[in-house]
C-alpha cells in the first residue's frame, strides 16, 4: 500500500470506529441514555493481569473491549463487552481450552479469520481469561442490544 493509500485506509477505519461507537454508546434512545452500558466485577488484580494477556495474545487484533480494537483490523469478531452476560464461565474455560473452538461456536469466516485455539495455554491463563470475560457485564437495559449485536457478528445477519 502507498502512504497515501494507507492513511486513507486509516481515515476509513477511524470513521467507521466512530460510527460504530456512536452507535454502540448512544444509538438507541434509552431512559439512560448518558451511561456506559457495560462494567467488569472483576477485582483490580484480575482486570490488570487478564488486560495484559489479552494485549500480549492479540485478541485485539480481531476483538473490541471497552469500544476499542486495533483499527488495522477489521476482522467482524463479536465485541467482549457484555460478554459475561452471554456467557458463563464454565462455557468461557470450555472454549479458550478445545482444541477445535469452532466445535462449540461455529465459525461463518475464513480459517485466518476465525477464533484461535488457545488449548496450549497454561491452565491458569485460560481460567484467568474465562474469569476475567465472565466478569464483563452489560446492564439489563442493553442486554438485548448486546446480544443482537453478537448474532449479527456470529452470523452475518442484521436481525435489527
Ligand atoms: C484471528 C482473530 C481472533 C483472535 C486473535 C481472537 N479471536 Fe476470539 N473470536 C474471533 C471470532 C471471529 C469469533 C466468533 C467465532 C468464530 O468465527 O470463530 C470469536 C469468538 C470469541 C468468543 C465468543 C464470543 C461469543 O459471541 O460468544 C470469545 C469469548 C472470544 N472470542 C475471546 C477471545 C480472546 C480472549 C482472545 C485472545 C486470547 C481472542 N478471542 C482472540 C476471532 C478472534
Amino acid at each position: 500500500m502507498k502512504t497515501g493509500e494507507r492513511w486513507i485506509a486509516i481515515a476509513i477505519a477511524g470513521l467507521v470506529l466512530f460510527a460504530v461507537g456512536k452507535a454502540i454508546f448512544s444509538g438507541h434512545p434509552t431512559k439512560k441514555d448518558e451511561e456506559v452500558p457495560f462494567y467488569s466485577t472483576a477485582d483490580e488484580a484480575t482486570a490488570k493481569a487478564a488486560a495484559d494477556l489479552y494485549r500480549g495474545l492479540s485478541c485485539r487484533d480481531c476483538h473490541a473491549i471497552w469500544g476499542v480494537k486495533n483499527v488495522m483490523q477489521l476482522v467482524p469478531a463479536p465485541s467482549l463487552d457484555g460478554i459475561g452476560s452471554l456467557r458463563d464461565e464454565a462455557w468461557l474455560y470450555r472454549y479458550f481450552s478445545a482444541e477445535n473452538p469452532q466445535a462449540i461456536l461455529p465459525s461463518r469466516l475464513k480459517k485466518q479469520y476465525q477464533h484461535p485455539s488457545y488449548a496450549n495455554l497454561p491452565e491458569s491463563q485460560r481460567k484467568l481469561l474465562a474469569r476475567y470475560f465472565a466478569s464483563m457485564k452489560v446492564k439489563d437495559w442493553y442486554l438485548e442490544e448486546t446480544r443482537k449485536a453478537e448474532q449479527q457478528k456470529l452470523t452475518g445477519v442484521d436481525s435489527k
